[in-house]
């Protein structure tokens, strides 16, 4: 059978300004502009194939093995209506340009993540989806005009379309044609910057986000002083601060911004609670270890999980701090942390006493990476999740 395909995979990002509120929730637009760090997915992706062909009947959609419904995901409709009209517009103008518009597909999508772990996989997923079609269909849009589409499927999910340092700029029409992601810097600019991701163990299922937000804008007065007076210009001085590779201030905005972020959870009616224990020891570990000059920075987006961004030359002793107090963790050396190195001793000064150590696996794991690029594009047949029948292999 002939068929048209493409496999991407697809980024996860983290922000240090965080997007918590929709002016507008079909259109996802936000109510602050926002700026992420996009991660190595050498370490976490999305990877996803979509095949294009006659011989399918309907359209089908895969998820790490599942099958799930197409009709029932709003989000993912819109992404595919609005790639297959632009596929539509090629073909019109285009005689011999194949009619891919008209056909249906099966997507296979996979994170290379347990989502057991906690870990936020909408942002690289719907990158991957929205990316991979505009190979599927050659829509000769920019990451940035693509992020339009992919900021449909999940907010955070527009910022993946980039590698480096990226902004998701509000904008304020009220049809979202200026609410897009654009790159700040590339992830080439501050090479040095790394992240360790800690998956912190928690029982309770917490508020989605989608959900969360929407109750913090309808009944939170501190949300309201932070979109008018906090984040426009922090917005700009956290793009100074990566402009000048400047990790203290960076830093501090970042921790500060997590802070804010998870206080107008708090002002939120009733309130919801993200971080736990083990979240609030992790903030009170990297205040002690910051307390001579900020050398880490932590963040916490929607669930108790900590990702702490330090210079490449810090992450040794700070690993070694999180070990002490974080025993039984898993840990992947993917990039050399503790190669050639045995002992694993605390920094002198450093005052032990700022929490306990908790018992074995408080937190589940460790995940070093850094920095990195956006999607890339992937050789189907060799990589490709779908088998000759178009089903996942
Ligand atoms: C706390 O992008 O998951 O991670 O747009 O409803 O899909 P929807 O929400 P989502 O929200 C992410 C919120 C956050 C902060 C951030 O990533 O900026």
């Amino acid at each position: 059978m002939t068929f048209f395909e493409a496999t991407c995979t697809a980024p996860v990002n983290i922000a240090v300004v965080k997007y918590w509120g929709k002016r507008d929730t079909s259109l996802i637009l936000p109510t602050n502009s926002s700026l992420s760090v996009t991660l190595s997915q050498d370490q976490l992706h999305s990877k996803t194939t979509i095949r294009a062909s006659a011989d399918f009947t309907s359209d089908r959609l895969w998820l790490n093995g599942i099958e799930e419904s197409i009709e029932k995901n709003k989000r993912l409709v819109a992404c595919l209506r609005e790639t297959r009209a632009l596929r539509a517009q090629i073909e019109a103008k285009d005689e011999s340009a194949p009619k891919l518009s008209g056909l249906k597909i099966h997507i296979c999508s996979e994170n290379n993540f347990p989502t057991a772990a906690g870990l936020a996989s909408s942002a690289s997923g719907y990158a991957c989806l929205v990316y991979t079609l505009s190979k599927l269909f050659e829509l000769p849009l920019n990451a940035s005009d693509l992020s339009i589409v992919a900021r449909q499927g999940s907010g955070s999910a527009c910022r993946s379309l980039f590698g480096g340092f990226v902004a998701w700029e509000m904008g304020e029409k009220e049809d979202g044609s200026d609410s897009r992601a654009v790159q700040v810097a590339p992830e080439t600019h501050w090479p040095d910057l790394q992240a360790l991701i800690c998956v912190v163990s928690d029982e309770k299922k917490g508020t989605s986000s989608t959900e969360g937000m929407q109750l913090t804008v309808k009944t939170s007065a501190l949300l309201q002083h932070r979109i008018k007076n906090v984040v426009p210009k922090r917005m700009e001085e956290m793009i100074a601060a990566i402009h000048n590779k400047d990790f203290p201030r960076f830093a501090e905005l970042t921790m500060q911004d997590s802070n804010q972020f998870h206080a107008v959870c708090l002002d939120t009616y009733p309130p919801i609670f993200y971080m736990n224990d083990i979240s609030r020891a992790i903030i009170r570990i990297i205040s002690e270890y910051n307390k001579d000059g900020i050398k880490a920075a932590y963040t916490f987006d929607a669930g108790p999980n900590a990702v702490i961004y330090a210079p490449q030359q810090n992450m040794r002793e700070i690993y070694a701090i999180l070990s002490h107090y974080f025993p039984g963790h898993a840990f992947e050396d993917s990039l050399g942390l503790k190669k050639n190195d045995t002992v694993h001793a605390l920094p002198q000064n450093f005052d032990t006493r700022v929490s306990p150590v908790f018992s074995q696996g408080a937190v589940k794991q460790i995940l070093h990476t850094k920095a990195d690029d956006g999607p890339r594009v992937l050789d189907s047949a060799q990589y490709g999740l779908l088998n000759a029948e178009g089903l996942p292999k």
